[in-house]
């Protein structure tokens, strides 16, 4: 089965952007993580990263298609600050069904007042947070268990 983890805005900064928050990996960093973790558990992966909310809404569906033909593990998403932001995205999950598992790379709880609503939340089957980049190959790791289980 294929996984998709798709990284909204400024997660293409990843290394130079704020490192007391995010860390010192980059992007590119981040996608060899889920390349080992996908290939511990047989799955295929799909990574990308967009700065603009339609990108990512275009991946959902196109992960939805997997998901309708019972090809797809799972989406991680780290929506960045679209999380807090947008309908779209959650509607996207909502109209395709995908088994959803949203990521934040810092405890976005133990941060701004802004930063602990998301519209994605509800429609999640999981949500990983604040395990810095290592969280990626934990959030591929549980669709792994899930999958077992299923
Ligand atoms: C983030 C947290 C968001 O609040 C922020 O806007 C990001 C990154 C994280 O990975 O911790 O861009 O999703």
């Amino acid at each position: 089965k294929t996984v998709f983890v798709l990284n909204g805005p400024n997660l293409n900064l990843l290394g130079t952007r704020e490192p007391a928050v995010y860390g010192a990996q980059t992007l590119a960093n981040v996608e060899q993580l889920c390349q080992a973790a996908c290939a511990r558990h047989g799955f295929a992966l799909r990574f990308h990263q967009s700065n603009h909310e339609g990108a990512l809404v275009d991946w959902i569906h196109e992960a939805g298609r997997l998901h309708a033909q019972g090809a797809l593990a799972g989406v991680v998403l780290n929506a960045g600050a679209y999380t807090h932001t947008s309908i779209a995205l959650l509607d996207a999950v909502k109209g395709t069904g995908v088994t959803l598992v949203e990521l934040h790379i810092s405890n976005v709880h133990a941060r701004e007042s802004f930063r602990h609503h998301s519209y994605l939340s509800g429609v999640a089957r999981a949500v990983m947070c604040g395990f810095g980049v290592g969280g990626y190959g934990l959030a591929i790791d549980g669709l792994a268990q899930w999958q077992a289980a299923a």
